[in-house]
């Protein structure tokens, strides 16, 4: 039996050789894409500055405005703009989601005249109580979400968005 490699197995084999490295340099990235979320580490230092001073809150919730940047959704990355409702409570500084419990519309405090200290949703006339609690006999069928906060140099930061543990 022969060992000679023919020009056509050469050239075959050349070809795979070549085929195999630019497909490995094609599917590195897209598997290092699929699990790089899931081997990332979640240290919980993911706080996003906002121009938030905290000596200028009060017990009055306000809206703060913040910006996520390259935040990942599905394929892409980008920046996103959030909004926290930020007060005072006692030493701790409070940040809830304005997102409603019934359809995903936007909370703003005070907006109800009937109900100035409240959180209300004009969808369809949904209210919270300052700790984000849903008033019983409005649509939404549970509290508003809080966001892990932090403060840094006189500044509020927001972190990640938990389950309310005011109510
Ligand atoms: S979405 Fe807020 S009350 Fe319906």
């Amino acid at each position: 039996m022969s060992n000679k490699v023919s020009r056509r197995q050469f050239m075959s084999y050349t070809l795979m050789g070549v085929g195999g490295f630019m497909a490995s340099g094609m599917l590195m990235p897209m598997v290092r894409f699929a699990i790089d979320p899931v081997l990332k580490k979640s240290d919980g230092g993911d706080f996003i500055h906002t121009a938030q001073k905290v000596d200028e809150l009060t017990e009055v919730p306000v809206r703060v405005d913040f910006t996520i940047e390259n935040r990942k959704d599905a394929w892409y990355e980008s920046d996103v703009s959030d909004t926290a409702w930020v007060y005072k409570k006692g030493d701790d500084v409070i940040a809830l989601s304005p997102v409603c419990k019934h359809l995903g519309c936007t909370v703003n405090w005070g907006a109800d005249k009937a109900h100035p200290e409240q959180f209300f949703c004009p969808c369809h006339g949904g209210r919270y109580t300052k700790d984000g609690n849903n008033v019983k006999g409005t649509p939404p069928i549970g509290p508003l979400d809080q966001f892990e906060v932090k403060v840094q140099d006189g500044f509020v930061y927001i972190g990640k968005v938990t389950a309310n543990t005011l109510v």
